[in-house]
């Protein structure tokens, strides 16, 4: 992507998100096939990655809500139907994710050691998350961004960039 890029706020968020997905898919790899005894480590791990992603992309998706996919349904109006899908997939992420924090049990009031059936179900909601935002991530990509970026005159361009860079900073301060 050229440096010139409109979409360098969005990316900057898209990189660290990835890398976070990482380590969740680590951490859910070690609920599943590592001994008991890290079981402490990998839920802390699994918790750090949610509170992350809690503070990220939580706003990330309004942003791209109410600044980015306007601007470019507006501009480009054949990408209004992928837009909606993801759209779809950000309420599918708020819910998933939100049962994933609601299956963290340092979230419980009453901790305790974890059930079977509640590390099955961290494991299975977890790694339905890490797939979902891979590739909600890679359809913003290839199809958004890409498009986007041969379609938009630079005036546009750089009217998108200063329109996410200023909602970015408004809520930042
Ligand atoms: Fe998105
Ligand atoms: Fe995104």
């Amino acid at each position: 992507m050229v440096t010139d890029s409109p979409f360098v706020v969005l990316e900057d968020d898209h990189r660290a998100v990835l890398a976070r997905l990482e380590l969740l898919q680590e951490a859910l790899a070690g609920l599943k096939y590592e001994r008991r005894g890290l079981l402490a480590k990998n839920l802390a791990a699994i918790q750090d990655v949610s509170d992350f992603l809690e503070r990220t992309v939580i706003p990330h998706m309004r942003l791209e809500e109410q600044v980015g996919f306007p601007y470019l349904e507006r501009h480009i109006p054949k990408l209004g139907g992928p837009i909606h899908v993801l759209i779809m997939e950000h309420q599918d992420f708020r819910d998933k994710h939100a049962e994933l924090r609601a299956s963290l049990p340092r979230g419980r009031d009453n901790a305790g050691e974890p059930t079977p059936e509640v590390l099955k179900q961290l494991e299975e909601v977890g790694t339905y998350v890490v797939l979902l935002v891979r590739n909600h991530i890679r359809q913003e990509r290839e199809i958004l961004f890409a498009v986007a970026e041969a379609a938009l005159k630079p005036s546009e361009k750089a009217q998108l960039l200063q329109a996410l860079q200023e909602e970015k900073s408004s809520r930042r301060a």
